[in-house]
């Protein structure tokens, strides 16, 4: 059975102290027999984080268009790719929104990220306005054809990440059926490129809830922000999802 894919985005949140702690007690329990487990850290801490790490992978949560050059302030792939970084989350919600970053600049990110073997993570998903008006399908639909229209040998190379906005940091996290049926969707949409697409789940993932969503079939891991920030609790969510995947072989 494949690996599961488990990620924490420990987005704006952290200090030395904490990441020090956290980072050493995460490589010393975290079991990666059936899990590949990557932490997204504040881009600042990245150096310091990989010199600690043999069994984490490093997760970048942004990159910027440009490899170097006059660009004040961007973050380059070929920098990251430099300092050992292996995943870059892609078109995440709050960049959406916060960097109005739009369907092109996000198109843009995956090339630039995929010119230095960086593997992205590419967040989709409806806001609670859409999911009312039952067009989840239709929006991850857009996000994903933008991108087909653009290169559609892009999906054999980019891990999807289905996280309804409403979901993000605040509790409410989808229902199974509701994951099961857009996962099912997406995997439907992309079959022709990539039969094997791997497509995590985010939002409101907790200590309650993971068990029941990583069983079902199209669910490949996670993408955990909140509680991915207390250690034990993320810990215990990959080595019981460990756990879980030893059962289901
Ligand atoms: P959350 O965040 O787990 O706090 O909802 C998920 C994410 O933003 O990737």
């Amino acid at each position: 059975m494949n690996k599961k894919i488990i990620i924490g985005n420990w987005k704006l949140n952290g200090n030395k102290k904490k990441i020090k702690r956290d980072i050493k007690k995460i490589e010393k329990k975290i079991n990666t027999k059936n899990c590949i487990v990557s932490i997204a850290p504040p881009i600042v801490y990245m150096s310091y984080i990989h010199k600690k790490i043999k069994k984490i992978k490093l997760t970048s949560q942004n990159i910027d268009i440009k490899y170097y050059g006059s660009y004040t302030g961007d973050i380059s792939s070929l920098m990251l790719k430099d300092i050992g970084v292996k995943y870059v989350i892609i078109g995440h919600s709050e960049r959406r929104i916060y960097h109005k970053e739009n369907n092109e600049i996000i198109f843009k990110k995956i090339l630039s990220s995929l010119k230095f073997n960086l593997k992205p993570i590419l967040c989709i998903g409806e806001n609670i306005k859409e999911y009312n008006k039952k067009n989840s399908t239709n929006v991850c639909k857009k996000q994903i054809n933008y991108l087909i229209k653009k290169k559609k040998s892009l999906f054999k190379k980019i891990i999807i990440a289905y996280e309804p906005i409403w979901a993000i940091g605040t509790g409410k996290n989808a229902s199974i059926k509701h994951i099961s049926k857009i996962h099912l969707f997406i995997k439907k949409q992309l079959v022709e490129i990539n039969k094997k697409i791997k497509i995590l789940y985010g939002g409101s993932v907790n200590i309650n809830n993971y068990q029941d969503i990583i069983k079902q079939k199209n669910v490949d891991g996670f993408l955990i922000g909140a509680s991915s920030l207390n250690s034990d609790i993320f810990i215990k969510i990959v080595n019981n999802t460990n756990n879980i995947i030893n059962n289901l072989k």
